[in-house]
């Protein structure tokens, strides 16, 4: 649809960007924080670990400076499960819980409202170490910890999220460092205690704390068939099933997606489910649904003898699967130096299925584009297809908006250059660009790039800069 002119972005609108703990903290073992799966991973080839990352931890308050000069409204960052409780469960690091009060504070002291993710593909070593999210005590440990979250955090957070990603990591925990499954049944055996403890901590936010939103922050995506073969149609809705339903049906209706339990039954790896489940899932209620883009997904049928094609320097392509789905490529797309699709209007297509589909708020807490960033030789980033990226991406939410999508924010990533997660510090996306090489430290000084004023300067104006192409 046209529009003569679009929507205005409402005057509280949450323009943040957003982190991850491990990817932009460091000070992986001071203070007291425990290890966590990312500490122990063996880093891809020519690729950097997460131990000291951008230095965030001992530069957070000249970070935060940065985000008020570029004007954020919001700031989405995950609290290190390690760093609060070393071992996963039991003792309190108190240390780690100073670290996050005085982020929030000084986050607050600028009027930027902090968005907490409480899990993000660092699960405590301790915890991983048995298993993971395998075993089902693992519900009690994350509802154990989320109430120490609650309580410390809950007076100033206003804004919750509880699992980063959960589809992928079940999707692509192999690329996540994230895996800990043995087979497939284990995986959404996994994922299954996954839905439950989020379900649980869902249904604690709202006894614990009356004026707080939580909600669930899955990596969604658009899937359309290869042609307009209604076997690519049904190949498109499979995908869709297995990668975004599955996860988003289970958090909002509290009912599992029936093509994506046919699939799990059909091959023999359903999770086994104990009496009363379905009625956890169904208690726990989000207030939104926060979801992360970064591409559309394209896909053709496929027969089940077929072989499985599979990417594995790409997590955003999947895993095809015979007589299910096959994944394709989108000819009619341009990709991103790390041959990432891009596709806005894909934005705007999910934004209209997610609302349509469930009828919640929709919260963006990640959208973005990977650059080989190099400071120029007047020590300057011009990184003008970020920009032009952004505001493709940003003009396409707002016509989803006036399409009737109610938006409460958009925190695109990332605020600051950080570590990708299977594609080291040569795979930029800040705003903000640290003086790092993948291995070499160099001064780690914050360079603000071309698109931190082109942002700022949105923010400021709450508008698109430039000409609105309707
Ligand atoms: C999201 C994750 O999938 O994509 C982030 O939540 C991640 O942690 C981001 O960094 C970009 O992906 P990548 O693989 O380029 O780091």
């Amino acid at each position: 649809m046209y529009y003569k002119k679009l929507k205005d972005f409402p005057k509280d609108f949450l323009w943040g960007a957003s982190t991850s703990a491990y990817q932009v903290e460091g000070a992986w073992n001071e203070d007291g924080k425990g290890l966590s799966t990312q500490d122990m991973l063996t880093p891809p080839e020519n690729t950097t670990d997460f131990k000291v990352a951008s230095d965030h931890y001992h530069r957070m308050k000249e970070d935060v400076q940065l985000f008020a000069e570029m004007g954020l409204k919001a700031y989405r960052f995950s609290i290190a499960w390690s760093r609060i409780l070393p071992e996963g469960r039991g003792k309190i690091n108190q240390k780690g819980i100073d670290f996050y009060n005085r982020l929030i504070d000084e986050l607050l002291k600028y009027n930027i409202q902090p968005i907490v993710t409480m899990f993000h593909f660092d699960l405590p070593w301790s915890l991983a170490k048995e298993g993971g999210w395998i075993n089902r005590s693992i519900i009690e440990d994350f509802k154990d910890y989320a109430k120490i979250l609650f309580e410390n955090f809950g007076d100033r957070v206003k804004y919750w999220l509880t699992i980063n990603e959960q589809n992928m990591m079940v999707l692509a925990g192999n690329l996540l460092g994230t895996k800990t499954s043995k087979n497939l049944q284990e995986t959404y055996q996994q994922n299954h205690h996954m839905l439950l403890a989020q379900a649980e901590v869902m249904r604690l936010c709202h006894e614990m704390l009356l004026d707080a939103q939580i909600g669930p922050a899955p990596n969604i995506s658009p899937v359309y068939p290869a042609t307009n073969k209604p076997e690519d149609m049904l190949a498109a809705e499979n995908w869709a099933a297995l990668r975004n339903w599955l996860y988003l049906d289970a958090c909002v209706k509290g009912i599992y997606n029936s093509t994506a339990w046919a699939f799990l039954e059909e091959k023999k790896i359903l999770p086994n489910m104990e009496k009363g489940d379905l009625h956890i899932l169904k208690a726990g209620k989000p207030d939104f649904i926060a979801f992360n883009y970064y591409n559309s997904t394209t896909v053709s049928a496929s027969l089940p003898d077929d072989s499985v094609k599979y990417d594995k320097y790409d997590k955003k392509k999947m895993i095809s699967e015979p007589g299910v789905y096959e994944v394709v490529e989108n000819s009619n797309l341009p990709k991103t130096p790390f041959n990432w699709e891009i596709d806005p209007v894909g934005f705007r297509i999910i934004l209209r299925q997610l609302y349509d589909r469930y009828h919640l708020p929709l919260l963006i807490t990640e959208n973005g584009i990977g650059l080989y960033d190099e400071l120029d030789e007047d020590g300057k980033i011009n990184d003008d297809i970020r920009i032009d990226f952004y505001q493709q991406h940003i003009m396409e939410m707002q016509k989803a908006m006036t399409d009737g999508v109610e938006v409460l924010g958009y925190n695109p990533w990332s605020a600051i250059d950080l570590i990708s997660t299977h594609e080291g510090f040569r795979k930029r996306y800040g705003f903000i660009y640290v003086n790092r090489k993948e291995f070499d430290l160099l001064d780690m000084n914050r360079i603000p790039k071309k698109s931190f004023y082109w942002y700022q300067k949105l923010i400021r104006e709450n508008k698109v800069p430039g000409k609105i192409v309707v």
